[in-house]
């Protein structure tokens, strides 16, 4: 071995290039308990000996990435996820002792209950923290996530790990089903919460700007240690799925979970009428400031779980629940100015700049005004002193102008032109949104649908936020998203370009080939990858920018089809069309014909009407769309990806998935609406009339002439019993 002062500067570079890579590479089983290392102590030792003696030499040509600067285990990659095993749920909102009494009316149709008919709730504080489900297998907690998309969340167990036994039981009593997912929220007390920014503050760290930031902030950290040292608790008050169930009622379930040493809620009531809801509502809106834990209102539960299980969910919510939010915080404070955003879709929405303003413990410099309807109809102006509202998630809003102030000079001016790209902008009869038509020639919409395609519930790109889309935009890197999937190999040809024409330069050839320390060495020298030269990354961070679009060039089709950004296609429509059609190129075959089956087909999808099928199909009927759409697939394909055909779990596994079915006369059992959304759920298609395409008619008592048509048509008949045996109970 050449010592190192024998070593030329160039020869010392490659040698520790070399040697980094190896020491990197044994690095990676190290440093994970469970892998066998690839390499004995001795040998380690003497690359990183070596490593240390050429970089003591050549002080100047140490990396940043170099491993003499790491120290012990590299941090977690990232945050792995896991499958919940019954989606965690979110609720539904009542406003008002109208959308109580409303909720109750719903719960009573679809059970067939008539108004005074006994029905038992459970009351309980809305908590205002975030909501975790915790997996116990053998009476030993095992897993615990956040709630994440509602089907998978961050794994979180190391972290929750560091909750004293008082706060989170780690292990059930002797009783416990062989397998449950527990449920709660995890939360800062109010006290923690001021402690803890007091020590951030004193410390220099940033502050945070609730419990609910803080419990976040503090749970999904990397570093578990974080965690151990802030204070968090939690309260129990769900369950998601189990091996056996646990209670017949859920306040039975409440005092098991007591049982089994978890934390619930003191306050939790039982209730027997909307008028006891309501005075819950009341008396705990009253004691609210009192309480050592922030809450945003209450929630109401169905007692029976049997009925619950009746009752089933809607979209992402269950029937047998509603949260009923307290009233709104509010503030005065000036509108400095009115700024026109352009989305996505065109719309031009104005939003209000704001002198930073605290509303309800949030400090709030933004709000939304909606359209230009809302602003004459409002009458604010810029200079005015406005009430701003804001409640829980949602976009603080303009309340009104604050009476007896001082008013703004001049009332606003809509603007009728795009303000990025200076289209015309245009408002067609009857609808209250502007747009612009500048289409994707507009720098706004083409980024705003860039931002959509690689955000959270689409195809979730890490490292591709907001500022970098605008960045790799600006330099012309990503226009369209098939780009994103061939950012790497567009870099790395430009890389070669640079390589020649630098070797040209110099009078030297230097290899081209990517894998030659020739080439890596004289890349090294020019900033890595020209991004980097551009932008000042780290190698580190382009590196994870690539292999975070490559883990992602395969998705469900249901992202891949809420990514594309159609008008009304939200996530829910989205994974509909996804269930139902199964692959990329049934739907895009079928959005792609006119014919009149198609469209039935289509507009028979739950919550697909005539609109939302006009604009798919408007999507659709234009070139560049269908362009964008192919080449993104072809893109996706040049790394090893594909669009995964969607997961018709209920549908393959449930006889009467995809099957035409008519109910008529009088059900027992169930109701109605009950007997549709059971059958929907399991992947039928409930149908008005009967016809030769129609697979089954469940007849009740008093069928009449579709039972006819039925026997005419030679349909498959059943009766009520004939149904629920079909399709297990
Ligand atoms: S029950 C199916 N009970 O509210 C509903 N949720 O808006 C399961 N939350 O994600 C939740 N306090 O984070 C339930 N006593 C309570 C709650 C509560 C707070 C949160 C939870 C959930 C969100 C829904």
């Amino acid at each position: 071995m050449i010592s190192p002062h024998s070593l030329t500067p160039l020869e010392a570079a490659i040698e520790l290039d070399r040697l980094a890579h190896e020491i990197k590479r044994l690095d990676g089983p190290y440093n994970h308990p469970g892998m066998t290392p690839l390499a004995s102590d001795t040998e380690y030792d003497a690359l990183k000996r070596r490593h240390a003696a050429i970089e003591a030499h050549f002080p100047n040509l140490v990396r940043a990435d170099s491993p003499s600067k790491q120290v012990g285990a590299p941090p977690a990659e990232g945050v792995s996820t896991i499958r919940h095993r019954i989606p965690m749920l979110s609720l539904d909102n009542a406003f008002s002792p109208g959308d109580v009494t409303e909720f109750d009316a719903k719960v009573r149709r679809f059970l067939g209950l008539a108004e005074d008919a006994a029905l038992d709730y459970v009351a309980e504080p809305k908590i205002d923290g975030l909501s975790i489900n915790l997996l116990y297998e053998g009476g030993a907690l095992v897993r615990a996530a956040t709630r994440g998309d509602g089907a998978e969340g961050e794994d979180v167990t190391a972290n929750i790990l560091t909750l004293p036994e008082s706060e989170l039981p780690r292990r059930l009593g002797p009783d416990a089903p062989a397998l449950i997912e527990i449920r709660g929220e995890v939360y800062m007390a109010k006290a923690d919460f001021l402690a803890l920014n007091a020590r951030q503050e004193a410390a220099g760290d940033k502050l945070f700007a609730n419990p609910r930031n803080a419990a976040a902030g503090s749970l999904n950290l990397l570093n578990p240690q974080i965690t151990a040292e802030r204070r968090l608790s939690l309260f129990a008050y769900a369950m998601g799925d189990a091996s056996e169930p646990p209670a017949a009622r859920h306040g039975e379930y409440l005092e098991r979970l007591k049982a089994w040493k978890f934390k619930v809620n003191e306050e939790i009531r039982h209730c027997l009428s909307v008028a006891e809801l309501l005075a819950f509502y009341e008396e705990i809106g009253e004691k609210r400031k009192q309480l050592d834990y922030e809450i945003d209102g209450v929630v109401y539960k169905v007692d029976d779980l049997e009925l619950q299980r009746r009752l089933g969910m809607v979209s992402r919510s269950p029937r047998w629940a509603i949260a009923h939010k307290f009233p709104a915080e509010q503030a005065a404070t000036l509108l400095e100015a009115i700024e026109i955003q352009v989305g996505r879709t065109g719309a031009l929405t104005p939003v209000a700049r704001l002198t930073p303003v605290n509303v309800g413990g949030v400090w709030v410099e933004n709000a939304t005004l909606h359209n230009e309807d809302e602003i004459a109809r409002k009458g604010v102006r810029v200079g005015d002193t406005v009430i701003i509202q804001r409640a829980g998630d949602v976009i603080p809003q303009i309340i009104g102008i604050v009476v007896d102030s001082p008013r703004g000079p001049a009332d606003f001016l809509f603007p009728d032109h795009c303000p990025v790209c200076g289209a015309l902008a245009v408002r067609p009869e009857g609808e209250v949104i502007r747009r612009c038509t500048g289409g994707l020639t507009c720098e706004a919409q083409a980024k705003e649908r860039l931002r959509h395609f690689v955000s959270r519930n689409a195809f979730d790109i890490e490292g591709l936020g907001e500022k970098n889309i605008d960045f790799l935009f600006k330099i012309g890197r990503i226009k369209q998203p098939s780009d994103i999937f061939s950012l790497e190999a567009t870099e790395r040809n430009i890389l070669k370009d640079v390589v020649t024409i630098w070797s040209e330069h110099k009078g030297r050839k230097v290899s081209d080939d990517p894998l030659s320390e020739d080439f890596h060495y004289h890349t090294d020298k020019l900033g890595i990858l020209p991004l980097i030269a551009f932008a000042g990354w780290q190698e580190k961070s382009v590196e994870n920018l690539f292999s975070s679009i490559r883990a992602r060039a395969t998705v469900g089709l249901e992202r891949f089809i809420f990514a594309l950004g159609i008008r009304q296609v939200g996530e829910a429509t989205a994974k509909r069309l996804a269930r139902h059609y199964g692959t990329l190129d049934h739907w895009r075959d079928a959005m792609q014909s006119d014919t009149e089956e198609a469209l039935a087909e289509l507009t028979s999808i739950e919550d697909i009407g005539p609109a939302v099928a006009k604009d798919i199909r408007d999507f659709f009927a234009e070139d560049h769309n269908r362009e964008t759409v192919s080449d993104l697939v072809a893109a996706m394909r040049a790394l090893g990806g594909r669009v995964e055909e969607a997961k018709r779990v209920e549908a393959s596994s449930s006889p009467v998935a995809g099957k035409a079915v008519v109910f008529t006369g009088t059900l027992i059992t169930m109701t109605r609406p009950e007997a549709k959304a059971r059958a929907e759920a399991l992947g039928a298609k409930v149908v008005g009339s009967v016809s030769k395409k129609t697979d089954y008619v469940v007849i009740g008592a008093d069928a009449g002439s579709k039972a006819a048509e039925a026997a005419k048509l030679g349909v498959a008949i059943l009766s009520e019993q004939d149904w629920l045996t079909l399709i297990g109970g």
